[in-house]
């Protein structure tokens, strides 16, 4: 499996522990920054992972900030994303059966670097489950096309 990860300043850190966390299970990973703590702006960071998981070049994207507000916000702007801003394993589990969420979003000023990783794994692990989930998701594609 191939993850493209992506953080800002507020999120560097725990971008990196998931990095390290992913690699240590022999996950590939894209790292588009950034790559220290010096302040940058999330939705320059959303666009080269949310590129990467469009092209299929990764199979998942996470994107890390201060709350995952903003890089959610700025990673579904663009068409084909589902990206999730998950905050508890229940939601990261969802996310996947329910919405087939290609993009997880996490907030490193608002939980701990071990939730954080336990999100990481169960989103990553967890499979759509379609059926009347796949007609959702294809209504949601469907209104893509007509914004
Ligand atoms: C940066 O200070 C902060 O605004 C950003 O990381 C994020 O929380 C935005 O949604």
């Amino acid at each position: 499996m191939k993850v493209a990860l992506g953080s800002d300043h507020a999120g560097f850190l725990m971008k990196e522990e998931i990095k390290k966390h992913l690699t240590e299970q022999k996950l590939e990973c894209f790292d588009f920054g950034t790559f220290c703590e010096n302040p940058v702006d999330y939705p320059d960071i959303a666009l080269p992972v949310v590129e990467a998981v469009r092209s299929g070049s990764a199979d998942f994207g996470i994107l890390v900030c201060g709350t995952g507000v903003g890089m959610a916000i700025a990673a579904n702007k663009y068409r084909g994303i589902r990206a999730a801003l998950c905050s508890d394993t229940f939601t990261a589990r969802c996310s996947r059966e329910h919405n087939d969420a290609n993009i997880l979003a996490l907030g490193a000023r608002v939980i701990g670097s071990g939730l954080a990783l336990e999100i990481v794994d169960i989103f990553l692990n967890t499979a759509f489950q379609g059926g009347r989930h796949q007609r959702r998701v294809e209504k949601i594609a469907l209104a893509e096309r007509r914004a």
